[in-house]
């Protein structure tokens, strides 16, 4: 899996039991999730056509550091489905525990709205990207690439 974002839960975040609002952290997988695929298949034409459950498995408090992970659970034809989790980080020991996870589809479409391809250089670059650095974004250590 690879760490897509952090975000930080703040006051705004949470619901009526002073734990951070269940919409808000699927509004958070959504937001990841619609990066990330968008990103690896290097398109911002990615719609969501489907979320699997959503279960809450512990709460979430104000301070409290959120880390998105994600990967790649299969690229059908127009489809891409993603494994989406969100952990809590704690900066004292660097141990994490699971909040949620679920997983996303996203479809690719054209300009019109409807289903296309996705292209067989994503897929292959995903695999080549995974295999080589266990992620399928852009890395730094990816050959020919520099860091700003
Ligand atoms: C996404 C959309 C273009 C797909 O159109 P469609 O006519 O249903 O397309 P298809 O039936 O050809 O299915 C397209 C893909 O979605 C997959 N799909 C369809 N229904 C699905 C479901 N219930 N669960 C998972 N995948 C599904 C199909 O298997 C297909 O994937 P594949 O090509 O990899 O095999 C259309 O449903 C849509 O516009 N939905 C609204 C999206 C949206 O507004 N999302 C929220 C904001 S981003």
């Amino acid at each position: 899996m690879e760490l897509i974002t952090t975000y930080i839960c703040k006051e705004f975040d949470i619901g009526i039991h002073n734990n951070m609002f269940g919409g808000r952290l699927m509004s958070l997988i959504d937001d990841a999730a619609g990066g990330y695929a968008a990103q690896l298949c290097d398109t911002p034409l990615m719609v969501t056509i489907k979320f699997d459950e959503f279960v809450f498995k512990k709460p979430v408090k104000v301070g409290s550091i959120l880390k998105i992970y994600g990967k790649v659970v299969k690229f059908g034809n127009t489809s891409l489905e993603l494994y989406m989790e969100i952990r809590k980080h704690n900066v004292y020991t660097g141990g994490q525990e699971i909040v949620t996870h679920t997983n996303v589809t996203f479809v690719r479409i054209d300009e019109d709205g409807n289903a296309v391809p996705i292209s067989d250089h994503v897929r292959a670059r995903y695999d080549f990207r995974f295999k080589e650095f266990g992620k399928g974004l852009l890395s730094i250590e990816e050959k020919g690439f520099s860091s700003i």
